[in-house]
C-alpha cells in the first residue's frame, strides 16, 4: 500500500480493531478533514523535512477521522507510535524505543488528550507539534498541559473553521513564552507553507529571556574551587561564577541557600536523598558543586553539558631523602657497581696470563696496575709484550670513561638533592606499602573500590581507612587524614583540587605531592529536575563560557588565591658542608690507607739513608 510506503508503524497494542467505535458503519470524517491531512502532510514536507519525526495520534481522534486520510502521501521517513492504551509505560522501555526523534508530531482531537497531559516518562522531545484536529482549539489549556510545559520549543496548529464553505477552512499557528508575565499564547500567523518553510519559523527560542524568574540552587558551600565561601561571607567559586554569568545573560536571578547538605544518593524506593534529593522533589531547580555524570544520576536528572573534568587525586608524603654519606655511590646502580667489580677481576686475570712469561709480575701488582688507573694515576711500568700494551691501552680508555662519568654524575648528585622516585601511576600506589586515607561524607568511591573487578583497583580498595566527618573542624574531617599522610602512614584520597587546598591551607610546607594519575576521572556538569525545559540554554552558555577560556581563568585564579603568594617558590635545599659528607668519608679512608701503606713500608724495608 502506498501509504505506509514511508511509514514505520510501531504498533504498540494489537487490539485498535476490536474496538467497539471502529464499527462496520463508520462516522463520515468531518468535510475539513482534508485540510488537516495537508497541513500535516505540508508540515513535514516542509520545514519538518530532514528532522526525524515521532508521529503519534491521539486515539480520540482515530474515531472522528481515518488515519489513512491523514498519511495519504507521506513521503518523509516518520516513525508512527500507534498506541490506544495510556499505559504505554508498561509495555515499553526507553531502551525499545527510536530515540533518535527529535520531533514529536502529536495529532489531537477534543477535550484532554492523555499524550498531552499525562506524557509516559521516556517522552522528552527536543520539539513538538501539537496538530488539533477538531472544530475547537483550546490553545491556552494545551499550553499547560505537562508535555508542552516541559518542552524547550512547542507549537500548535489550531484551526479556523469556515462552517459555510469547510474545504477552505484555515490553521493558524501559536506558540507562548511559557516564563512570560503574560501566559497568553503567541499567535504566529495563519499557514501556508511558503511562509513557515524552514524548522525557525515555527519553533522559536522559548527561553531567550527568563525574566526574571528566580531559580533556587542547592549547594554545599565547602567544596574548593567549585563553591566556596569567602572570610567576608560571600559565595565564590568556579560554579558560582558560571551561575552569574548565566544570570546576567538569561536574565534570571539565583537564590543560593547557605546550609550545607549531603551530596545525595539513590535509596532503594528510587528516591534520593540529600541535595539530588531537594532537586528531584523540585524544592531546587538545579544543584551545583562537584556532580559528574553518572549513568545512574542520568537516569533521574536532566544535566547540563560538562564545564569542568576532575577526578579524585592522592596526595602522599614525599620519599625521604636518601642519607648524605652515601652519596659516593649514587652516581652508579648496584648493576653498574657489581659489573665494575667484575671487570677488575677480569682484566687483572687477563694481564696477568699475557704477562706470564714476566716473572717479576705477581698477581697482586697485575691487580694494582688495573687499579692504578681508576686513581688517575699512570703506568710506572711499561710492559714489553705488545699485546699486554693493547689490553693496558683499552683498559686504560675504558677507567677513562668511568671516571669521567662517575665524577660527573656525583656532582649532579651533590647540586640536586637524590629522592628516591616519586609515584606516578595508581599500579605503584597499588604496590605501595601505605595504606589509603578518606573521609566517609557518603562518596561513591570507597564502595566502588571494594567491589572493583579491576586488580589494581581492588588492591586500593582493601587498603583503604575511612574517617568520620567531624563538622567541629574547619575541614570537617579532612584534617585527620592530613595528619596521617604527614606521619607517613597514609596517602588522602580527596577530589584533586580539594585536596591540594586542604593541604596548603593545614600544612603549606609539608614535603607532598599529589599523584600524576586520578581516580575515576569525571565530568562535572550541573543537575536540573527532571524534564526541565530550559537546560538546553544552560548547555549553550556553558559551552561558551568553557571555550572561550574563562571556566579555565577561574580555576587558575581561584587556586592560586589560597597559595599566598607562594608560587613558583623552590623547594630545592641549599647545598651544604653536609652533603659533602661522602667525599670527605672517601678522602678521610683514602689518606688512612695511604698512611698505613707508608707505615707498613717504612718498616718492612730498611730506609737506604741507614746505609
Ligand atoms: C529581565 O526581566 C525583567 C522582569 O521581567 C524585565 O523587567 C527586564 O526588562 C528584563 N531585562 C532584560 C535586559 O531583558
Ligand atoms: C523512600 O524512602 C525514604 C526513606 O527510606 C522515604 O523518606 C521516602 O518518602 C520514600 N519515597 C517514596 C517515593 O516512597
Amino acid at each position: 500500500m502506498l501509504v505506509y510506503q514511508s511509514v514505520l508503524v510501531v504498533s504498540v497494542v494489537q487490539v485498535v480493531m476490536c474496538r467497539a467505535d471502529v464499527s462496520l458503519w463508520p462516522r463520515p470524517s468531518p468535510s475539513w478533514t482534508p485540510v488537516a491531512g495537508r497541513v500535516l502532510r505540508e508540515a513535514l514536507t516542509g520545514p519538518l523535512s530532514g528532522h526525524q519525526v515521532m508521529l503519534m495520534v491521539d486515539d480520540g481522534v482515530q474515531r472522528s477521522l481515518s488515519l489513512d486520510l491523514l498519511l495519504t502521501g507521506l513521503t518523509s521517513p516518520t516513525v508512527l507510535l500507534h498506541t490506544t492504551t495510556h499505559n504505554t509505560d508498561n509495555h515499553f522501555t526507553t531502551q525499545q524505543l527510536p530515540t533518535a526523534q527529535d520531533v514529536l508530531l502529536v495529532v489531537v482531537g477534543t477535550g484532554s488528550p492523555w499524550l498531552l497531559w499525562s506524557p509516559p516518562g521516556w517522552l522528552s522531545p527536543r520539539v513538538v507539534l501539537v496538530l488539533v484536529a477538531a472544530q475547537t482549539c483550546s490553545a491556552r489549556k494545551h499550553f499547560q498541559s505537562p508535555l508542552l510545559q516541559n518542552t524547550p520549543s512547542v507549537a500548535l496548529l489550531c484551526l479556523n473553521h469556515k462552517p459555510q464553505t469547510p474545504e477552505y477552512s484555515t490553521y493558524s499557528v501559536m506558540t507562548h513564552l511559557p516564563l512570560s508575565a503574560n501566559p497568553e499564547p503567541v499567535s504566529l500567523g495563519t499557514w501556508q507553507p511558503d511562509t513557515f518553510t524552514t524548522f525557525e519559523d515555527i519553533f522559536h527560542d522559548q527561553y531567550q529571556d527568563f525574566e526574571g524568574k528566580v531559580l533556587l540552587v542547592t549547594n554545599n558551600l565547602d567544596d574548593a574551587p567549585l563553591v566556596i565561601q569567602n572570610d567576608n561571607g560571600n559565595v565564590d567559586g568556579i560554579c558560582v561564577r558560571i551561575l552569574a554569568g548565566m544570570s546576567s545573560w538569561l536574565n534570571f536571578t539565583y537564590f543560593i541557600n547557605s546550609a550545607t547538605f549531603d551530596w545525595g544518593e539513590r535509596l532503594e524506593n528510587g528516591s534520593w536523598n540529600g541535595m539530588l534529593g531537594q532537586v528531584q522533589r523540585g524544592e531546587a531547580h538545579l544543584v551545583i558543586n562537584y556532580f559528574t555524570i553518572t549513568h545512574e544520576r542520568a537516569q533521574d536528572f536532566d544535566y547540563s553539558v560538562s564545564y569542568f573534568t576532575e577526578g579524585f587525586g592522592v596526595m602522599l608524603r614525599d620519599p625521604p631523602p636518601l642519607p648524605h654519606w652515601q652519596s659516593i655511590l649514587y652516581p652508579y646502580t648496584g648493576v653498574v657497581w657489581a659489573a665494575v667489580g667484575g671487570v677488575v677481576i677480569l682484566v687483572t686475570f687477563a694481564y696477568y696470563f699475557v704477562n706470564i712469561s714476566d716473572l717479576s709480575l705477581s698477581l697482586v701488582v697485575s691487580f694494582l696496575i688495573v687499579l692504578q688507573s681508576f686513581m688517575n694515576q699512570s703506568v710506572s711500568q711499561e710492559p714489553r709484550v705488545w699485546v699486554s700494551r693493547g689490553l693496558l691501552g683499552l683498559w686504560l680508555l675504558a677507567t677513562w670513561v668511568l671516571r669521567v662519568s662517575y665524577t660527573s654524575n656525583l656532582m649532579a648528585f651533590l647540586t640536586v638533592p637524590a629522592f628516591q622516585p616519586r609515584l606516578t601511576t595508581l599500579e605503584q600506589l597499588a604496590d605501595n606499602e601505605r595504606r589509603l586515607c578518606m573521609q566517609d561524607y557518603g562518596e561513591f568511591v570507597p564502595e566502588a573500590l571494594a567491589t572493583s573487578s579491576d586488580k589494581i583497583l581492588a588492591t586500593l580498595g582493601a587498603k583503604l581507612d575511612l574517617v568520620p566527618t567531624d563538622s567541629s573542624l574547619e575541614f570537617t574531617g579532612e584534617e585527620r587524614c592530613v595528619e596521617k599522610v604527614v606521619a607517613g602512614t597514609h596517602n588522602h584520597v580527596e577530589t584533586y583540587s580539594y585536596l591540594r587546598l586542604v593541604f596548603r591551607a593545614l600544612v603549606p610546607d609539608a614535603n607532598v605531592y599529589t599523584l600524576r594519575e586520578q581516580l575515576y576521572l569525571g565530568n562535572l556538569a550541573f543537575f536540573f529536575t527532571k524534564n526541565t525545559p530550559w537546560t538546553y540554554k544552560f548547555d549553550v552558555g556553558m559551552r561558551r563560557l568553557v571555550e572561550a577560556g574563562l571556566v579555565w581563568q577561574w580555576y587558575s585564579e581561584l587556586m592560586e588565591d589560597k597559595h599566598n603568594g607562594k608560587v613558583g617558590e623552590s623547594r630545592l635545599p641549599v647545598l651544604s658542608l653536609s652533603h659533602l659528607q661522602g667525599p670527605f668519608l672517601m678522602l678521610a679512608v683514602g689518606g688512612g690507607l695511604a698512611t698505613l701503606a707508608l707505615l707498613t713500608e717504612r718498616l718492612l724495608q730498611p730506609s737506604p739513608l741507614t746505609h
